[in-house]
């Protein structure tokens, strides 16, 4: 069995490298827009807490399991686990898992890019002084005009999607590594600053009630599942893409203390955006439950206010323009990673085969938020494309593709192989920690939960 295998797409030249990217993947809308406008949606601090220990006991592990399985098998997902699966003597079948992820990694950039687009969009708006005096209506209005018109959304839909091929087809490595290094600790820098002017605005206190101060009472089933589904979200768990990039990570790297960093600077950069949205929200009595609007109406608001708002409001929307590009080529990478290794097509050209076929989906989506706004796909679904793909890929097939990788490496496969690709000893205390947690408590959560919210439960 070959212990030291070399992946056909290159390594990462080092773990500090493989946690900046696999930060990249995970820090991004999910963080920045999905948060915020979930917490204002389920009615705050009980759902905040609720998502930390799905952050903690069921996603942490999983990404554990997740890079360890691409380092096995040094491939893309499908082939990764068809060759791990191989080795252990298991059924072939689980390479399905591989191809859900892909499913799922292409439902999730059809709308995800939609909501790319919007963020070039707010970024040439903030460029030509658009926010300045802005009051929170106009900002509905500028939101209202953009979602509504077809042409606009689709555009700048494809224009995102352009900038995902270019970076994807020339490979990973060189230029985004190095961008990333510089420009998301910027990213961070300016949230902070944006959390500094929100406790001057009256809101502060209002926020750290709100999403802090659980009141039980506003959980149901749907909740729950809202807060697991955004755990893997903001992970990019249980569709590859962590597994993928584990792919190329050093063999000398230790997983589980990279894998701790991820989560760490994930889990901070999502409170910390709420701590910056929330108080423009309660300052300015808007409505937290506005859904997907909720950081494009805010934040124009503070841009257009504050002493240079101008320069602050196009360096945010670029930034977080560029966030939404280093998670979008993360779940481009699987289904290019696996073109590549089946076929005799250049990495270019696998890359344009699935940028095609996700800026198709991507169309029907942004359509959906307005002249297919009827458009029913699933008649036992009663949502539009956009909410349709956003629920299926993020509620239910990221978390059973969780589900399926915690029960394959901490039920299936044999503990030899996973101690020694782990470096870990079987009587140390992180292997047994995460063993209980990947055994027990991360497929029950999931499974309770499912069933839970199909009302079985
Ligand atoms: N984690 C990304 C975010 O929070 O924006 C979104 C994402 C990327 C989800 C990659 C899934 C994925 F595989």
């Amino acid at each position: 069995m070959p212990k030291i295998r070399r992946s056909m797409h290159g390594h990462w030249s080092s773990g500090v490298v493989f946690v900046l990217a696999a930060t990249g993947s995970a820090v991004g809308l999910g963080n920045l827009w999905r948060f915020p406008y979930l917490v204002g949606e389920s009615g705050g601090g009980a759902f905040v807490l609720i998502y930390l220990l799905c952050i903690l006991l069921v996603g942490t592990p999983i990404m554990i399991a997740e890079v360890m399985l691409g380092r096995r098998g040094r491939r893309s997902p499908i082939n990764s686990l068809r060759v791990i699966a191989r080795e252990e003597g298991l059924s072939p079948n689980w390479q399905l898992l591989g191809w859900m992820g892909v499913v799922a990694g292409f439902m999730i950039l059809s709308f995800y890019s939609v909501v790319g687009g919007w963020t070039l969009f707010y970024s040439v708006e903030a460029l030509q002084g658009a926010f300045s005096g802005i009051s929170g209506n106009q900002a509905g209005q500028v939101f209202a005009g953009l979602v509504d018109s077809a042409w606009l959304v689709v555009g700048w839909h494809t224009a995102f999607i352009l900038i995902l091929f270019v970076i994807v087809a020339a490979g990973v490595r060189k230029g985004l590594q190095r961008a990333v290094t510089i420009l998301m600790p910027m990213l961070f820098a300016l949230l902070v600053l944006l959390v500094l002017h929100g406790m001057t605005t009256g809101g502060f206190a209002a926020t750290v009630q709100f999403m802090f101060k659980p009141d039980f009472s506003v959980v149901d089933a749907t909740t729950v599942l809202t807060a697991l589904g955004q755990a893997f979200f903001t992970l990019s768990l249980g569709m590859g893409a962590i597994m993928v990039y584990g792919a190329y990570l050093p063999s000398s790297t230790s997983i589980p203390g990279t894998t701790a960093w991820i989560v760490g600077m994930d889990t901070l950069t999502a409170i910390i955006a709420g701590l910056a949205i929330f108080p423009i929200v309660f300052a300015a009595n808007m409505e937290p439950a506005q859904g997907t609007s909720l950081v494009f109406i805010t934040l124009p608001v503070v841009f257009g206010e504050i002493p240079f708002g101008f320069v602050l409001g196009v360096m945010f929307f670029a930034l977080l323009t560029l966030a939404a590009v280093t998670s979008g080529i993360s779940l481009l990478e699987p289904a290019v990673a696996y073109i590549t290794e089946v076929s005799r097509l250049r990495r270019a050209w696998a890359a344009a085969a699935v940028t095609a076929a996700i800026w198709l989906m991507g169309v029907a989506a942004g359509l959906s938020l307005n002249i297919w706004s009827d458009v029913r796909l699933l008649p036992f679904m009663d949502q539009g494309i956009f909410d349709m793909l956003e629920f299926i890929s993020s509620n239910i097939l990221l978390p059973l593709g969780g589900l399926l990788t915690a029960v394959f490496v901490a039920w299936c496969m044999t503990r030899k192989t996973v101690l020694s690709e782990l470096d870990l000893h079987s009587h140390g205390q992180t292997y047994k920690i995460w063993l209980f947690a990947t055994r027990y408590i991360a497929p029950t959560a999931v499974i309770l939960v499912f069933l839970h919210s199909i009302g079985l439960f």
